[in-house]
């Protein structure tokens, strides 16, 4: 015959009064609670009994059980509460532990020093989504299906209709769609798109313009965008606009700048032409404005698009655009 359950449990409170720590109640409760302990041991053994006995054995067996469970639970209350008190072994005098403080992304800070400087011209600021129908991303803005110029993009399509944004000119269809003219907005955002080397990520940041009314000329676009240039480098950097081809501008031009490191005698960043690519532009087509059934001759546009990284990269001097997203904070700390 084994120990009676008074045995188990006057043995059980001798144990644990001389216990002085956590960590061995925790072993005691195992060895008679636990599982295979002694009391669920008994417990189980119970089965065994004549059954006229059985009920009243159990009874009291489990009344002992509770009484142990409460003497347990009671004494790792006491040892927690015990190591987690504010005692003479802190020192509150001791001066706090600093947080760690971050800095802004140095993409963060030029998206928001391009959109200041816009602020003050007079736009504002417009978003939209990131995942983007096909209709916004291409359809609205005069790229049909099947249309060569689609390819100009390397698309990440999520279905056949659902695409991540290419590039952040959806923002002229969304906006031009809830809004009339007058019409003046900046919207930087993230765009991505299926390429990746020194000079390309899958994502990067574009900031698109948009100014919409009477009379909006060709005229308009190169002031607001030398007076932008000016403001983010400086008022020497003189531009350049180059024909070119974007199926919602027309005219479209591709904007250059004096190459800011060497000022246009030629160096390993302006690949020795003294100027650099910054941004596509345009007058917004005919075909953009009725999409979203704005009088076409009555209203005109331009447009532009530049990307962050690399303006960037030309205020900062840095020469490796992977360098932004590889979260190294050592990098990071410097801005
Ligand atoms: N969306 C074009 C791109 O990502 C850039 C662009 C060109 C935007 C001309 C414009 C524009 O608004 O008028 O390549």
């Amino acid at each position: 015959m084994g120990k009676s359950i008074e045995q188990i449990e006057s043995e059980a409170l001798k144990a644990l009064e001389a216990v002085s720590d956590l960590e061995n109640v925790e072993l005691l409760s195992t060895k008679y609670l636990g599982r295979k302990g002694e009391v669920t041991s008994f417990l189980r053994s119970l089965s065994k009994l004549p059954q006229e006995k059985r009920a009243e054995a159990g009874k009291k067996a489990n009344q002992i059980k509770k009484t142990l469970e409460a003497a347990f639970n009671e004494a790792i209350e006491k040892f927690e509460a015990a190591t987690s008190q504010t005692g003479d072994e802190i020192d509150v005098s001791l001066p706090g532990r600093p947080v760690p403080r971050g800095t802004l992304h140095p993409v963060t800070r030029i998206t928001n020093q391009i959109c200041e400087i816009f602020t003050r011209l007079g736009f504002d600021i417009a978003e939209g989504p990131e995942v983007e129908t096909d209709y916004y991303n291409f359809e609205a803005l005069n790229f049909p299906k099947e249309h060569p110029a689609r390819d100009m993009q390397d698309t990440f399509f999520v279905s056949d209709n659902i695409v991540l944004r290419t590039h952040t000119s959806p923002l002229q269809v969304r906006v031009m769609e809830k809004q009339s003219p007058p019409v003046r907005i900046v919207a930087p955002g993230k765009v991505f798109r299926c390429d990746s080397d020194i000079t390309h990520t899958p994502m990067f940041h574009q900031v698109e313009g948009l100014m919409v009314d009477e009379g909006v000329s060709f005229g308009d676009l190169k002031g607001i965008l030398t007076t932008f240039i000016h403001q983010i480098f400086d008022d020497e950097i003189s531009l350049r606009f180059r024909p070119s081809f974007f199926p919602f501008t027309e005219p479209s031009a591709e904007v250059d700048i004096l190459c800011v490191i060497c000022r246009g005698k030629g160096c390993r960043v302006c690949s020795k032409t003294g100027w650099l690519e910054i941004l596509g532009s345009g007058m917004v087509h005919p075909a953009v404005f009725e999409n979203v059934n704005y009088d076409t001759p009555k209203y005109t546009g331009f447009a532009f698009g530049m990307g962050v990284e690399r303006i960037a990269m030309l205020k900062y001097g840095i020469d490796d655009l992977r360098i932004f997203f590889n979260n190294d904070v050592r990098f990071l700390r410097q801005f």
